[in-house]
């Protein structure tokens, strides 16, 4: 199963990446997790993109195709994934059918995550994220199962994410709507795009993401 979660941010994207990896075994690739992890070690890429990450911009296509083709190579083909953050624009979208066609596939679902801007800045500003595998919390909504323990990696520590100030994510949300958002059109032409209640309570998301898997599968 190939799926991408299309949705802007705070929408729970990455929350529900991740659910999808622990209940359905699919590979999650966040393209937002790459790019921070390619900051922190401070490689070439990291330092090319920090500043552009920060302001709330988005990276070069040129990067991310070559980034996501990467990943999608080296993917056992008998393993399915589940995209977070990718693709963005239209350039992506197009460059992912080929880099899939070249392997005999396709996408199986584009899953909107359907949340309105008022729910998203009380989202971003409650989110933290573990330090060491990047999974996401809300301070309020979405907390660790016990104390202050990831639910994911056992990971104590927790962090804030630089482009969550409010400025970058007021860009962010623009460069959604400009960039992203007309990609909803696409996929529906391409008879593959459904939808979710976001604004629902995180396992309230989730049965609605399983439902339509079991749905697509059966
Ligand atoms: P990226 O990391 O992809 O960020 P984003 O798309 O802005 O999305 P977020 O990570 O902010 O939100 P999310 O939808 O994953 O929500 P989450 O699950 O965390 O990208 C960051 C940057 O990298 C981009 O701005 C760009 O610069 C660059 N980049 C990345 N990919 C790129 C690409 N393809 N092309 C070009 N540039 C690229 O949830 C948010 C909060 O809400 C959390 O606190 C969570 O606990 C809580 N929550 C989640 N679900 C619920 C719920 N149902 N109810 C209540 N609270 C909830």
């Amino acid at each position: 199963m190939r799926i991408v979660l299309l949705g802007p941010p705070g929408s729970g994207k990455g929350t529900q990446a991740k659910f999808l990896e622990n209940n359905f075994g699919l590979k999650h690739l966040s393209t937002g997790e790459l790019l921070r992890l390619s900051i922190s070690e401070k490689t070439e890429v990291g330092k090319a993109v920090a500043d552009i990450i920060n302001s709330g911009q988005l990276v070069s296509d040129d990067l991310i195709i070559e980034l996501v083709a990467d990943r999608i190579e080296k993917l056992d083909d008998k393993v399915g994934f589940v995209l977070d953050g990718c693709p963005r624009t239209k350039g992506q979208a197009e460059a992912l059918e080929v880099m899939l066609t070249v392997k005999n596939t396709n996408l199986d679902l584009v899953i909107q995550m359907a949340v309105d801007n008022d729910q998203i800045v009380k989202r971003i500003s409650g989110r933290i994220n573990c330090t060491n595998c990047g999974a996401s919390y809300h301070t309020e909504f979405n907390k660790p199962k016990i104390g202050n323990v990831c639910d994911f990696c056992g990971g104590t520590s927790f962090e804030r994410r630089e482009d969550d100030s409010e400025g970058a994510v007021r860009r962010r949300l623009d460069v959604y709507e400009k960039e992203t958002a007309p990609l909803i059109h696409f996929y529906k032409n391409r008879g593959i795009l459904q939808s979710v209640d976001a604004i629902a309570p995180v396992n309230e998301v989730s049965r609605q993401l399983g439902a339509l898997i079991a749905n697509h599968t059966s």
